[in-house]
């Protein structure tokens, strides 16, 4: 089941410059920064209330946000729905017609297992579902 909008991922240039604009704009400081290595990128996690901004960056010319950079320049890349089944959720989506990213959950940023939907079946927007990893 999908609970919540967990996170919306927000693609930048310039992750010191963007935490500078988002602090001053959400008027919090980010809770976290992290570097996911698998995927080339550095984060950064802003939380306002409930709702939670994932700033990322690029760290190589081959990374999926460098490569979103290139096509579509700075803005919203993706937006995640939390779930309290990943597994569930990724066997109903595949059934329903969905292109499932990856076809096992991976370790993403923020202690979340991850997988993302393909753009091209969910109306241009990329969908990531998340789940706590409790240990
Ligand atoms: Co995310």
């Amino acid at each position: 089941m999908l609970t919540n909008v967990e996170h919306i991922g927000i693609a930048v240039r310039d992750l010191t410059a963007s935490n500078a604009l988002f602090t001053s704009l959400l008027n919090v400081a980010p809770y976290k920064s992290e570097a996911v290595e698998a995927e080339g990128v550095l984060t950064s996690f802003f939380q306002v209330n409930k709702t939670k901004v994932e700033l990322l960056e690029a760290t190589n010319p081959d990374s999926p946000i460098a490569k979103f950079l290139e096509k579509k320049g700075e803005g919203i890349h993706h937006i995640a729905f939390e779930v309290d089944d990943i597994e569930a959720e990724m066997e109903r989506l595949k059934n329903d017609g969905f292109t499932l990213l990856n076809d096992v959950p991976k370790r993403g940023a923020d202690n979340k297992l991850v997988c993302f939907l393909h753009p091209k079946t969910t109306n241009g927007v990329l969908i990531e579902l998340c789940q706590e990893i409790k240990e």
